[in-house]
């Protein structure tokens, strides 16, 4: 049956990045014999909100919340609009109207790729040394809306805001990363925590995860303070496997991941409701980097591989294997591909999106 996708292509690189995600999912569909529509929307971004005083339109979960899944660019414009206000008018109502209570995000060197982070020995890091997927939880914990301002202006201001845990919410989260853990070969899952220093919250979040922990007894599992996590991430990548995290520190953890694999200009992210109650959205890790913007130099592979996982989400695990293998294969120094400048090449987004097609 047809699968409805619905594009929202967002701000700066957003808008150089996503032709090319559309066109490595389309070739996808087309070697696959997926049948899919894609419904590209002009909201969600600042251009729209310029001239409408919001983001995105009232009536935008009509619009959208009969689709199978969002395909989505990035926001953000800080020359005009605060960062905080784009992105709570825009992904972060999806991802809590929609439900999106995973964010699950994969970290892997890919061939032909530098990692800034060395072996002990002085010796670099291989593809396949790097491999882990970060589970972040994307509706509660520290991004919540609860807290206030007091006395603004004056000596006695005041400023709070609470980190919400509810035991559905932290359960649904453990448990998805306790099942991915069990597909991977390693069947390693560590927890991020700091019930040294956060005495409530994440206590409660460590008993949570002792308890699902009795459930999956063929699971290897471990605990690190958030602090030393990082540490271990830059020291020893290729000690995780999955790795499940609160909302904040899943957000640190997933920029970070992505980093010690040499940029985060290919690392994608899957926000997804797994009960399939509401659609999910799919979308690169980074954002609109107004720096480069105009330029056509950004890389267009995060792009590409969310949309690989969105395919996989959609029940096409096929075709998301078949461009992963083949982002692997345009990577390889091997190949001659073209590469953009962020992993050491001099082509556009639009050339490497072209040869990733192409290859495929
Ligand atoms: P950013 O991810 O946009 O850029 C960080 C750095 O990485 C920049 O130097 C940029 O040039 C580089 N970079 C990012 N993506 C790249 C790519 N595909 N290829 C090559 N280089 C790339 O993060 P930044 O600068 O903190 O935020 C810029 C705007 O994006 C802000 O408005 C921010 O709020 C927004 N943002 C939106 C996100 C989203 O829509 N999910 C996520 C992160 C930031
Ligand atoms: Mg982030």
């Amino acid at each position: 049956s047809k699968k409805r996708i619905a594009v929202l292509a967002g701000d700066g690189i957003g808008k150089e990045v996503m032709p090319e995600g559309v066109r490595v999912v389309d070739a996808a569909a087309r070697k696959f014999g997926i049948d899919l529509q894609f419904d590209t929307f002009d909201w969600s971004s600042w251009d729209y909100c310029e001239k409408h005083g919001q983001y995105m339109p009232d009536n935008w979960k009509d619009l959208v919340g009969g689709h199978d899944a969002i395909f989505f660019g990035a926001v953000g414009w800080p020359e005009k609009i605060a960062d905080h206000t784009s992105l709570w008018q825009s992904l972060l109502l999806f991802r809590r109207d929609f439900d999106q209570y995973i964010n699950l995000r994969p970290a892997r060197l890919m061939p032909g790729i530098i990692a800034p982070v060395v072996r002990r020995d002085g010796t670099p890091r291989q593809p396949g040394e790097i491999d882990m997927y970060i589970v972040r939880e994307n509706t509660e914990g520290e991004y919540s809306a609860v807290g206030g301002r007091m006395f603004n202006g004056t000596e006695r201001e005041i400023v709070m805001q609470e980190t919400i845990m509810s035991r559905h919410g932290v359960d649904r989260v453990l448990k998805f990363a306790f099942e991915l853990a069990q597909k991977r070969a390693k069947k390693h899952l560590t927890c991020a925590t700091k019930s040294n220093g956060i005495a409530i919250t994440m206590p409660y979040w460590d008993e949570r995860f002792a308890e699902m922990a009795r459930k999956y007894p063929g699971i290897k599992t471990d605990k690190f303070h958030i602090d030393i996590l990082t540490a271990h991430f830059v020291q020893r990548p290729d000690f995780f496997d999955v790795v499940v995290a609160t909302n904040l520190f899943g957000d640190i953890l997933s920029d970070l991941g992505p980093a010690c694999t040499g940029t985060i200009g290919i690392a994608p992210s899957a926000n997804m409701n797994p009960d399939r109650t509401f659609p999910s959205l799919f979308e690169p890790v980074h954002g609109s980097a107004p720096d480069i913007y105009g330029k056509n130099i950004a890389n267009p592979i995060g792009q590409i591989w969310a949309g690989a996982m969105m395919l996989d989400f959609l029940g096409h695990k096929d075709a998301h294997d078949a461009i992963l293998s083949t982002i692997e294969k345009v990577l390889d120094p091997k190949s001659g591909a073209p590469k953009t400048p962020d992993i050491g090449g001099k082509a556009s987004t639009t050339d490497l999106g072209k040869a990733i097609a192409a290859a495929l």
